[in-house]
Order: structure tokens, then C-alpha cells, then sequence
């Protein structure tokens, strides 16, 4: 990766080098040409770590998958109300957004289609449905939203931690966003990412405090944990704010066991600033990382955690400013770091973009949208979904897991979850890309897919 970028400079300095300019961009032609010509070859190293069969399923995992969803007709309504109101024309968002939409069932299938490891699925077994109802180990339906995987190598358990939203959803007020009482964060655990145990509410909402960061009026959102190799704790951070998001902070809470109970440290606006939608990072090197939306959504913030990963630090990069993006979720490969972010529009879904660095405190560069296949409607939307986290998979080199939440702003409990796989470079199955063309970025990849699964086991 690092050849690329030193590639770019190479590139920008002679290219810019003006005067005897045709010969020069013949040159920086050829060059372009012999270097994606090294970038495959490079790539196709890379690729030799698969084994045949592995090569195929993966194959099979970046298969474009087509949809055909229609907009239903509009409904009958009277001349004159047509004539006092001319309606604009609905689209697939209104419909998703609405409740009575007879395209309910495509994006919030009903009980009946629930993905059940209880049962003998038969060759089903292990397949992802993204955006049906995903139930426990016990039938419940599984309650972790805007959550976050840990794969804590001491037990070889994954962890997942999320969101419990349970209740009825309702407006604060008027101009409030939709909402539920705060229950807690809640960890379920797994061998094989796809049969969840409940590990039960191992952060509490506060039930009668009312001053308390916890108290079930106010708002937590996005947990995300980390385990600290030095102090042995398990260190969670999560967006705490309040009813009408002004309070704008980070919670911070640790556990001497994956399983909590989680103790709840304090609250903070980190360096000072604004903070609302973040995640975590945490590097091979052992340093972890906040990131954060900050000056009211405007740009991102990121920073080293301390040595307990209890506090920031004061280093701190603006990222990303005055993009507005949130639901940031980062991963890394092979030495390049990642960043897959939401636009800002509250519970109603937007296009992702992805962002690359060699350095993870900056320069980030956006490269697109990753979204493939659905539809063009499917891949503006993020698949009427929203980016919560992306899990590193050690089995095949350059496979991940893209975790997302279909929030359900009409009953927020019944928001559903939408993971893909996500992969990174594989170009051997695309043609190097010349857009002048050359790839400074591998290409990352979000393939849309009604049923899946990972391709070991
Ligand atoms: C499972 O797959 C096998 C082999 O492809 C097939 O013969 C069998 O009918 C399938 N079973 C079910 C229940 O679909
Ligand atoms: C309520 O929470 C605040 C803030 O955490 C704390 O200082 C106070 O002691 C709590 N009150 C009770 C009665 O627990
Ligand atoms: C939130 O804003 C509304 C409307 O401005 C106000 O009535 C309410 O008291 C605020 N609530 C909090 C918890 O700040």
C-alpha cells in the first residue's frame, strides 16, 4: 500500500512539472499502465493465501445480486383533494418510512421468516437474512443495536454489544426525534457469529436518578467495547447524551469480565468538543483510537485513547471536515485504514461513503460508495440501512463482516439488522480500473445479498 502513495507524490510532482506537457503525460501514461500492471501482480500474491474452494465462496459472496422492488401504485384519492394538494411523487424512502406502506414486509419481514438457530435449519443454517428478525438462542429477538463486535481470545467467544431497545417509541416532543426509554447496553455471545446466547443487560439505565448520565430519559447510543491487554479490563465507550441532544458527550465504563456487569466511570466532552455518533479502534500496536462527529456533525474527530483506554488523550485530528458524516465504523487491511461513514439524516437511511488512510490520524481520503448490487435505490440508501461497526474475519484475508442497522423509526425495537460481507482490493475479478484510473485505494465492497454465509466453518 505504501508503494501506492508513494506512487500518488511521484505522480502529482512530475505530472504538474507543466511546460513540455505532451511527452510528459505519455510518460505518466506508461507509468500509470506498468504500475497497476505491479498493483495486480501485487495483489495476486496476496491472493495465493486462499485455497481453491475458499476462493470459490468467496467468488460466490461477490456475486451481484439484483433487486426488483417496485413502488406500488400511488393511492386513490379524491379530485378534489388531488386538486387542493398536488401530491409530490412518493419514493422508496417515503414508503419505507411509512408504516401502512404495502412494502412493509420487504424491509421489515414479519415473524414468520425469523432466522431461528434453534431450529434444524437444514441447509440454511448459518445464513445471514439481512433485515429479518434475527431471534437468541433462547427465540427472543435479538436486541443490539448500533452495536459493536469484541472477539475476546481469552474465552474465543465474539461479543456483541448493543443498544436494548425495548418499549414503546415516542416523541419528547414535537420536534423531537423519535425515540425509546434508555434500558441498557446489552452482550451476546457467540461461537460462530451467527447462534447468539443473551448475556444479558450489562449496563443498566438508571431507573429513578435523574441527574445520573444513565437515567432512562436521556440517551445512550453506539456502545462499543475494547479489552485493555495491561489492566485486564474490558473498557466500553458509548454516545451519552441528553433527551434533545445538547449535552453531546462520551460515556466511558469498564468490566473485569466480558459479560459485565459494566461499572460506569463518568461522562466527558472529549478535548472539549461536541460528540455524538463514534466508534472505536483499537490498532495491533495496542493503541486504541476514538472517533467521533464533533462541531454539530460538521467533521469527525479522532484521538488516542490513554494506556487504560479510560480517558482521550490531548492529540486529536479534524477529519473528514465538513463532510457531516456519523455512524463512523473503521477496520484495517494490510496496512491501510478504513473508514465506512453514514451521511446525517436521523433514522432515515442515506449512502454510505468509505475513507482510506495510510495513517490513521490522517490525511483521510473518501473513495465512494461502497454499495454493490440491490438496486440504485438499495445502494443510495446503504441497503435502507445504517453502518454500526465492521468485523475483522481471521479465516480469509481480506473478508469482512459490514454490520448495519435498519432502524424501524416507528417502533425502534423492531429495528432489524443488515450484515454483508464486505471485502477490500480483489482485483483479480476486476478489471484494473484506469479513470486515470489508476487504483491509489483498493477497492472496497459492500455486496448486497438476500441470503448468505461466511465460507468456512
Ligand atoms: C440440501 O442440499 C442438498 C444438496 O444440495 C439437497 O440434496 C437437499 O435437498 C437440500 N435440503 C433441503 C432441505 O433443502
Ligand atoms: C444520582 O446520580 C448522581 C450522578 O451520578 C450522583 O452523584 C448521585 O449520588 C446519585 N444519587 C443517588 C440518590 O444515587
Ligand atoms: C428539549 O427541548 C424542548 C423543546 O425545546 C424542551 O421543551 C425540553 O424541556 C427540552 N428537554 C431537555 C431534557 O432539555
Amino acid at each position: 500500500m505504501r508503494v501506492k502513495n508513494k506512487f500518488k507524490e511521484s505522480f502529482i510532482l512530475h505530472c504538474n512539472a507543466g511546460g513540455r506537457l505532451f511527452p510528459l503525460v505519455i510518460g505518466c501514461l506508461l507509468f500509470l499502465h506498468l504500475f497497476s500492471f505491479a498493483h495486480q501482480r501485487y495483489a495476486q500474491s496476496g491472493e495465493t493465501h486462499l485455497s481453491t474452494n475458499q476462493r470459490t465462496q468467496f467468488s460466490i459472496l461477490e456475486r451481484v445480486e439484483e433487486e426488483n422492488i417496485q413502488l406500488p401504485q400511488p393511492r386513490k384519492r379524491s379530485t378534489r383533494a388531488a386538486k387542493r394538494k398536488p401530491k409530490r411523487p412518493t419514493t422508496f424512502i417515503d414508503e419505507f418510512l411509512d408504516e401502512s406502506s404495502q412494502l412493509r414486509n420487504v424491509f421489515f419481514p414479519d415473524q414468520r421468516t425469523a432466522v431461528d438457530s434453534r431450529k434444524d435449519n437444514g441447509n440454511d443454517t448459518y445464513y445471514y437474512h439481512p433485515g429479518r428478525i434475527w431471534l437468541d438462542t433462547e427465540g427472543n429477538p435479538i436486541q443490539a443495536h448500533g452495536g459493536g463486535i469484541l472477539y475476546d481470545s481469552r474465552t474465543k467467544m465474539y461479543y456483541w454489544y448493543g443498544e436494548y431497545k425495548d418499549g414503546p417509541t415516542y416523541h419528547a416532543h414535537k420536534k423531537g426525534a423519535a425515540r425509546v426509554d434508555v434500558i441498557g447496553v446489552s452482550c451476546y455471545s457467540s461461537k460462530d457469529l451467527w447462534t447468539w446466547k443473551n448475556e444479558g443487560i450489562v449496563l443498566a439505565a438508571e431507573e429513578k436518578n435523574e441527574t445520573h448520565d444513565l437515567y432512562k430519559l436521556n440517551v445512550l447510543e453506539r456502545p462499543k467495547v475494547i479489552h485493555n491487554e495491561k489492566t485486564g479490563k474490558y473498557v466500553m465507550w458509548m454516545h451519552i447524551d441528553d433527551a434533545n441532544y445538547t449535552k453531546a458527550s462520551v460515556g466511558v465504563a469498564i468490566s473485569d469480565l466480558p459479560t459485565g456487569p459494566f461499572n460506569y466511570l463518568y461522562s466527558k466532552r472529549s478535548h472539549g468538543y461536541d460528540s455524538r455518533d463514534m466508534t472505536l479502534f483499537k490498532d495491533d500496536d495496542g493503541v486504541a483510537y476514538l472517533i467521533y462527529s464533533s462541531e454539530h456533525n460538521k467533521d469527525l474527530h479522532i484521538g488516542p485513547l490513554n494506556e487504560e483506554y479510560i480517558d482521550v488523550t490531548e492529540s486529536m485530528r479534524k477529519i473528514l471536515i465538513g463532510q457531516h458524516r456519523e455512524a463512523p465504523a473503521l477496520f484495517k487491511h494490510q496496512g491501510t485504514y478504513y473508514m465506512i461513514t453514514s451521511g446525517c439524516t436521523s433514522w432515515s437511511p442515506n449512502e454510505a461513503l468509505v475513507h482510506a488512510s495510510e495513517s490513521i490520524m490522517g490525511p483521510w481520503e473518501t473513495i465512494g460508495n461502497p454499495c454493490i448490487g440491490g438496486n440504485k435505490i438499495f445502494r443510495l440508501t446503504t441497503f435502507f440501512a445504517q453502518g454500526t461497526f465492521v468485523v475483522p474475519l481471521s479465516g480469509v484475508p481480506g473478508l469482512f463482516i459490514f454490520m448495519a442497522d435498519r432502524w424501524n423509526p416507528a417502533d425502534l425495537k423492531d429495528s432489524r439488522y443488515v450484515w454483508l460481507p464486505l471485502t477490500v482490493g480483489r482485483p483479480l475479478d476486476h478489471r484494473p480500473e484506469y479513470s486515470f484510473g489508476l487504483p491509489l485505494w483498493s477497492r472496497v465492497s459492500i455486496y448486497w445479498h438476500k441470503k448468505w454465509r461466511l465460507p468456512y466453518r
